[in-house]
């Protein structure tokens, strides 16, 4: 049986962008979208039209330059966004509107202070004044991570029934667990009319760090798109992270689920990203963060020398990092210490070995980390002096 494919659905530039600090200028945004394209995405949320002149641009050009992966732009289930997100995407090769409204208790009796059923009408009447604009049609229920089930699955049915291709059920808040998302899932797929003529989307938000496993978990129980962010950026804790959910589904081949990203360009987007968005990756991010293949522990760094697979289930070149290294710490054992003098060309014997070893051992209990050049110094000023 062939792999299920799992559409990506990158939300950098606009769920990503949305973080205080983030904001793009065109100029900018049309960069990671040529990169994002060139990575495989299937599908780019650029920005949300109406929100303001700047993003209504950055959408329109972005339309005319992008023809691989299809643009999308966000509205709320408002008719003046609709009109103008369709107005923004008229150039595009492969144009999306994403519409939608909030579903939950909160958002129904606190924030839009309507009813149940007033909201079904005006996700409706949303899905299907954007579907006289574009085929292609996703219909979001927001918070839908904490609207219960039975709802939640009324408000899909009517959506697909008016028109919607793609239906996305968000963890807004991040808050479901990765059990109760996959339950959420599995609810919609067997008790929604007609889920068969819609993608269901995942969009998790990482408010407890369970982004990516609920992404995951969704994708396990029928869900065929994930909406996810370079370096997982985005409200509050940020969105799942592209690089995560990506490589999960390419490590783990019993899941039997393949997607269109080139990994071996994960590392460089994620650089543009974190450049231009000045946001800082934290070194131990999975993928992407630089100790993600660096080794400092004696036992690990005996292992990976010895074998890379010992303590690493990704060969660094697939996802664009560099090679592994070798951190030499006050950690490190004599095995890491002889590799590196190898490298460095230092041919040591045993008793050198165990000689230098201790020298290497008092300098790294005062410094952090031994660098190239500490350990020339060591052997060259022994041999010379
Ligand atoms: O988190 C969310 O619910 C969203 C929607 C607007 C799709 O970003
Ligand atoms: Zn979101």
């Amino acid at each position: 049986m062939p792999n299920t494919q799992i559409q990506i659905f990158d939300t950098t530039l606009r769920d990503g962008e949305q973080v205080p600090g983030c904001r793009l200028n065109t100029e900018e945004k049309i960069e990671i979208a040529r990169e994002l394209e060139r990575l495989g995405v299937d599908v780019m949320e650029v920005g949300f039209p109406v929100s303001s002149p700047g993003d209504f641009e950055s959408v329109k050009q972005i339309s005319q330059i992008i023809t691989e992966s299809t643009v999308c732009g966000l509205t709320r289930a408002v008719q003046n966004d609709i009109e103008v997100a369709a107005e923004a995407l008229e150039g595009a090769k492969r144009p999306r509107i994403h519409t939608g409204i909030g579903t939950s208790d909160s958002h129904v009796f606190n924030k839009l202070r309507t009813t149940r059923e007033k909201v079904i009408e005006r996700g409706v009447d949303a899905v299907k004044l954007a579907k006289k604009y574009v085929e292609d049609v996703e219909f979001y229920a927001e918070d839908a991570g904490r609207t219960d089930n039975e709802y939640l699955a009324k408000v899909i049915e009517a959506a697909i029934k008016a028109g919607a291709t793609v239906v996305n059920i968000p963890d807004t808040t991040g808050y479901c667990l990765p059990s109760e998302y996959a339950e959420k899932i599995k609810y919609l797929k067997e008790n929604v009319k007609g889920i068969d003529k819609a993608i269901i989307s995942t969009h998790c938000h990482n408010d407890l760090g369970l982004a990516t496993a609920n992404s995951i978990s969704g994708v396990q129980n029928g869900a065929r798109q994930i909406e996810c962010t370079i370096n997982g950026i985005g409200e509050r804790a940020g969105n799942a992270s592209l690089e995560e959910v990506v490589m999960i589904m390419r490590k783990h081949h019993d899941l039997n689920f393949d997607t269109n990203i080139n990994t071996k360009y994960l590392c460089e987007v994620s650089a543009l990203v974190s450049a231009k968005m000045n946001m800082p990756v934290q070194a131990n991010k999975a993928i992407v963060g630089s100790n993600a293949f660096a080794h400092s522990s004696g036992i690990h760094q005996d292992g990976v020398i010895k074998s890379r697979e010992t303590y690493e289930i990704i060969d660094p070149e697939e996802v664009g990092a560099l090679e592994s290294s070798i951190v030499l710490t006050a950690r490190s054992g004599r095995a890491a210490l002889h590799y590196r003098a190898q490298k460095l060309g230092f041919e040591l014997s045993r008793e050198e070995l165990d000689h230098y070893y201790k020298e290497f051992l008092n300098l790294a209990d005062q410094q952090k980390v031994i660098q190239d050049q500490d350990l020339i110094n060591m052997f060259t000023v022994a041999a010379t002096g």
